[in-house]
């Protein structure tokens, strides 16, 4: 007996010591996520959860998914994830990787990359339901009262899931559900090495948001009336969403501090396609700016799967704007969101000892400061880069104490650099501007009176300084003004195309209010987010593309509530080919940076216009059948196709072109040097969705940069009637004439025009871009 324990014993010791001793690399487990071809399933397991955790697999699943997509997430080895992806079922393995919110006062955002009302109150909406991926939900908040509001759609399956600090009973007629998804992210953090893992001491294991940006996009798309909503008195009137009768769902998938993981947003999207939603709103992105291809990106086969079931998905382009090729989220089936500023802004002076006055831009909210002049120092004058950006333990208290301090943006959040400057001593900030951001400016509620200012603004401060023995200056704040002119401007760090995965679909697809927007916030941080900014505040102001995706997410809404059997390429098409280009100056919409008109590599189709969008005359419509056809034309292999689309499919002998995608703007891609008669030619069809079903349109192109370059259309005239509601026609572009200083359609400008079919009342407006690709 004795004898026989110990031999057991001795067993388990030798067995736990050759695993180990089998090599480091076998015991880090990590998150993968396998795309099961589901058609294999043996018919002995009734379900296809049977079949995954059975020991056909033999793997404790994390994740099951079954609506978007087919497959599971598991914690593994490489070695045995490996193994497992030469089982016959399996399509693909991939590992779980991290993702972001688009605020810009993500630090994940920020990076080392410093180099580089028109809403009307409608009735519609009710019945839709819009789902948001994000970091949950404040449900307590003014903004997701159910007030007046009739009871939840019947169609809804979705629940409102217990936990941390969040009772199940707490979702209403206005927040019909909530749910979290922690797995992929509690895996990862117990494998050695892993990535993610939630911070227990900051986070709700529950549906309620710990960090702001969830509740910040929920009550930006969907949101109720509240009146008397202002930050600290910035920006007050009346908050509401842009679909405000709209009911939320939420899908808490990021978690703070520690981003978002493949694994769990592919279950937050499985869950609010079952669950019912109509709109999924998602501002969330690749974290290195480098876009994988289509089938390896899990908001593009996630969204995938909610657009073939109907659903409409908007997406923010990422804020590491001004670059060109910056823009995220590509896949043709998203509706992909840049940043627009307001015309709203919050303007505060920088007085300067000379008696200059600079403008910037000010949230804060505290005690005046303007009676008394301080000394004005700028630590990057003797403390190298650390300093000159304000860096955590970068400044030297007895240089600071008492002064105002000049901190130059990028490397770490805006707000933190606020509070580094507070804790040596600092009685302000002036926040300048570096040349890539130009002269954009962001508000924060910063920690500290603190003024941001453009880069000009910030070079006049910095040489005021080098100038003078005993430099001074005080802040003064003016609150809140309302009717700045020019807006929108494209907001310097708005995501810009072009594609930099498929050339020939143009994104952004357009913009939306993404600067300053006051939304509703979370009791768990203050405005800043920082740990130690103890202040509540019901609403925060924020900027990022994160802040557009929702207006468009709940433009949508309410599309569809008025549109019932509308696709969403149909919703994205309104919204695009009746968007605006010139602002409130009626002038051609400009870039914030550069105060340069914008091309549609900066502003897509447009800015969003929602009452034009309700009756768009034309719509370029788009379904399953077209995505698959255009992943055709991408050659990407069977496999990696039947990844998105879940069933197998089988493509045209003859390669389909990319352009001939039937988007409503078109992308005209040359290769190689230019020579004349050089021509191509893109098709597209257009549906008409007027109620009397007949018009006659007419087709008017106007290049606004386009030398040698000619534009054709055909035919020149469409005539719709009720029996003849589709109807196609040709784009010919073509090179009348090279010149020896630049090629029609070259870099760095691409060019563009318009072209527009009118029948006298509606304009239906698709931008033509023509850009040149040289063979490496
Ligand atoms: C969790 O968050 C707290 C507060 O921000 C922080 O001090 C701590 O280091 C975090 N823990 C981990 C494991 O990241
Ligand atoms: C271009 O096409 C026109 C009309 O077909 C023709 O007359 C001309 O010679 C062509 N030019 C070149 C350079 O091929």
């Amino acid at each position: 007996m004795a004898a026989t324990s110990s031999t057991l014993l001795l067993f388990f010791f030798l067995l736990q010591t050759l695993t180990l001793g089998s090599g480091t690399v076998a015991v880090y487990k990590k998150t993968y996520i396998f795309r099961i071809n589901h058609l294999m399933k043996p018919s002995i397991f009734p379900t296809h959860e049977h079949w995954y955790t059975s020991p056909s697999f033999g793997v404790s699943t994390l994740h099951i998914y079954s609506t978007v997509f087919h497959g599971f997430s598991a914690s593994l080895t490489a070695e045995r994830a490996a193994a497992l992806g030469n089982h016959p079922a399996v399509l693909a393995v991939f590992q779980d990787r991290l993702r972001y919110v688009h605020t810009t006062r993500s630090p994940q955002f920020l990076g080392l990359r410093n180099k580089q009302g028109l809403w009307s109150d409608s009735d519609y909406g009710a019945e839709v339901i819009v789902g948001i991926l994000d970091t949950g939900v404040w449900p307590e908040r003014r903004s997701f009262s159910d007030r007046n509001i009739g009871p939840v759609p019947s169609r809804w399956r979705g629940t409102c899931e217990t936990g941390e600090n969040f009772p199940g009973s707490i979702c209403n007629r206005k927040l019909v559900g909530a749910r979290f998804f922690s797995r992929g992210h509690d895996a990862s953090a117990d494998a050695a090495g892993g990535i993610g893992g939630i911070n227990e001491t900051v986070e709700f294991r529950s549906p309620r948001d710990a960090d702001g940006h969830g509740t910040h996009t929920a009550s930006t798309a969907a949101g109720r009336h509240v009146f008397g909503a202002s930050l600290s008195g910035y920006a007050s009137g009346i908050a509401k969403g842009v679909a405000p009768k709209a009911r939320v769902a939420v899908y808490k998938v990021c978690w703070k501090g520690s981003g978002c993981l493949d694994s769990d947003i592919l279950a937050g999207f499985d869950s609010a396609v079952a669950d019912g939603v109509d709109v999924i709103s998602i501002s969330i992105g690749g974290g290195d700016g480098i876009s994988a291809p289509y089938y390896l990106d899990p908001i593009a086969v996630g969204a995938f799967g909610a657009v073939s079931k109907g659903v409409f998905v908007a997406s923010s382009a990422g804020n590491d704007g001004p670059t060109a090729m910056s823009v995220t989220n590509l896949a043709p089936w998203l509706t992909t969101v840049g940043a627009g500023t307001i015309d709203r802004t919050f303007p505060a002076d920088i007085v300067l000892g000379d008696g200059r006055r600079l403008s910037g831009v000010s949230l804060y909210s505290g005690p005046a400061i303007d009676g008394q002049m301080y000394p004005l120092v700028y630590p990057g004058k003797s403390g190298g880069l650390p300093a000159s950006l304000c860096m955590e333990n970068s400044l030297d208290p007895k240089l600071v104490k008492g002064t105002i301090v000049v901190c130059d943006r990028g490397s770490s959040p805006r707000v933190a650099k606020g509070l580094v400057v507070k804790n040596a001593g600092g009685v302000g900030m002036i926040l300048a501007n570096g040349i890539s951001n130009g002269e954009g400016l962001v508000g924060d509620a910063h920690v500290l009176p603190a003024c941001a200012v453009g880069s000009d603004e910030g070079d006049s401060v910095k040489s005021y300084i080098t100038a003078n023995a005993n430099p001074t200056a005080t802040l003064a704040f003016r609150g809140t003004i309302i009717g700045v002119k020019p807006a929108p401007v494209v907001a310097s760090f708005s995501g810009r195309g072009p594609n930099g995965l498929t050339p020939e679909v143009l994104k952004p697809d357009l913009i939306a209010p993404g600067v300053n927007i006051l939304a509703a916030w979370t009791d768990a941080v203050g405005p800043t987010g920082l740990d130690s900014d103890h202040r509540k505040t019901e609403f925060n102001i924020l900027s990022g593309t994160s802040m557009a995706c929702p207006h468009v997410s709940g433009a949508a809404a309410l599309l569809k509530s008025a549109h019932p059997s509308w696709s969403p390429a149909a919703i994205r098409s309104a919204m695009m080919t009746s968007s605006n280009l010139v602002d409130n100056t009626l002038q051609p919409v400009t870039d914030e940076g550069t105060g340069e008109p914008v091309t549609p590599l900066d502003i897509g189709a447009g800015h969003l216009n929602l009452y034009k969008a309700m009756d768009p005359g034309l719509v370029y419509d788009m379904g399953y059948a077209d995505y698959v056809t255009f992943l055709c034309a991408l050659e990407y292999e069977p496999k990696m196709i039947q990844i998105i689309t879940h069933s197998p499919v089988t493509c045209p002998a003859k390669r389909p072109q990319p352009e001939n995608l039937n988007y409503p703007s078109i992308m005209v891609v040359f290769e190689g040097a230019a020579s004349v008669n050089q021509s191509k030619t893109v098709v597209r069809t257009v549906t008409n969705v007027e109620a009397a079903g007949s018009g006659v349109y007419k087709a008017k192109v106007s290049m606004v940069s386009g030398k040698g370059l000619a534009v054709s259309v055909k035919p020149g005239k469409l005539v719709f009637s009720p029996a003849v509601n589709k109807q196609s026609f040709a784009v010919t572009v073509t090179v009348t004439a090279v010149t020896a200083a630049g090629d029609p359609g070259s870099a760095p400008a691409a060019d563009y025009g318009y072209l527009t079919w009118s029948d006298g009342t509606h304009e239906v407006r698709s931008p033509i871009v023509v850009s040149r690709i040289q063979p490496l």
